[in-house]
């Protein structure tokens, strides 16, 4: 797939754009060579940081990781680029891409973990060749992830759920923390994002998995 063929139809800009904006002259600037100097100490990439506070709180709680976020909505991308700033952060990269770009300038077997938490559902049937988690993702973020790293996916989308199931153990997933009550929400598996509270206050049905890569 090509970067034009990659489109995108969320919101690209907020409410808080304006106050953020300052922050754009210090976004992290993509290319291969960002990446291949990186220390060699474990990688996590967030696919739709979203509002940008999670991966910025979890960057300063375990400074043993490097995080790698992404988003098109550029507010939550401003925000922990501020937030890198304002902690002086060495651990924390924040790329205003889509993930399909960004992810082609990772070497192979880059990443410790990748996360995509709560990505856009788009639940008409009409609308699912928009979903972020599919099979071209699938295919190359599999060869971008090593042995036995872990990914996490998280929805209020059932059949989104079980879609992302079934690709990730085609693409070479396979789940490893097999417990009765694995799929769904609990404090152990609780992200904290944004649209995890949301769905919570609909009282949604959450859904959640780990898988290893193999
Ligand atoms: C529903 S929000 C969830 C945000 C956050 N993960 C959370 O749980 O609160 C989905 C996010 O994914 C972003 N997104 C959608 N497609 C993307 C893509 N191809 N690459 C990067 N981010 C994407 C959207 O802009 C949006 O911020």
């Amino acid at each position: 797939m090509t970067d034009h063929e990659v489109r995108y139809f969320g919101r690209k800009r907020g409410k808080s754009f304006q106050r953020l904006e300052p922050f754009e002259k210090f976004l992290d600037i993509p290319s291969k060579k960002i990446f291949t100097e990186m220390k060699k100490v474990p990688k996590v990439l967030e696919i739709g940081i979203g509002d940008g506070i999670k991966i910025s709180e979890d960057a300063k709680n375990n400074n043993k990781y490097i995080y790698i976020g992404c988003d098109i909505f550029i507010d939550g991308v401003l925000r922990a680029t501020k937030f890198k700033l304002e902690n002086k952060l060495d651990n924390l990269f924040i790329f205003h891409l889509n993930v399909q770009s960004l992810i082609k300038l990772f070497d192979n077997n880059f990443l410790q973990e990748t996360r995509i938490f709560f990505p856009d559902p788009w639940p008409k049937n009409k609308h699912k060749n928009r979903r972020t988690f599919n099979s071209n993702l699938l295919k190359q973020l599999s060869s971008k992830m090593r042995k036995n790293s872990i990914l996490k996916f998280s929805t209020d989308h059932a059949d989104y759920f079980l879609d992302a199931m079934i690709l990730s153990s085609k693409y070479g997933f396979k789940s490893y923390n097999n417990t009765p009550n694995m799929w769904q929400y609990s404090a152990f598996n609780a992200t904290g994002t944004k649209y995890e509270k949301k769905a919570l206050d609909k009282n949604n049905k959450l859904f959640y998995f780990s898988v290893l890569k193999y």
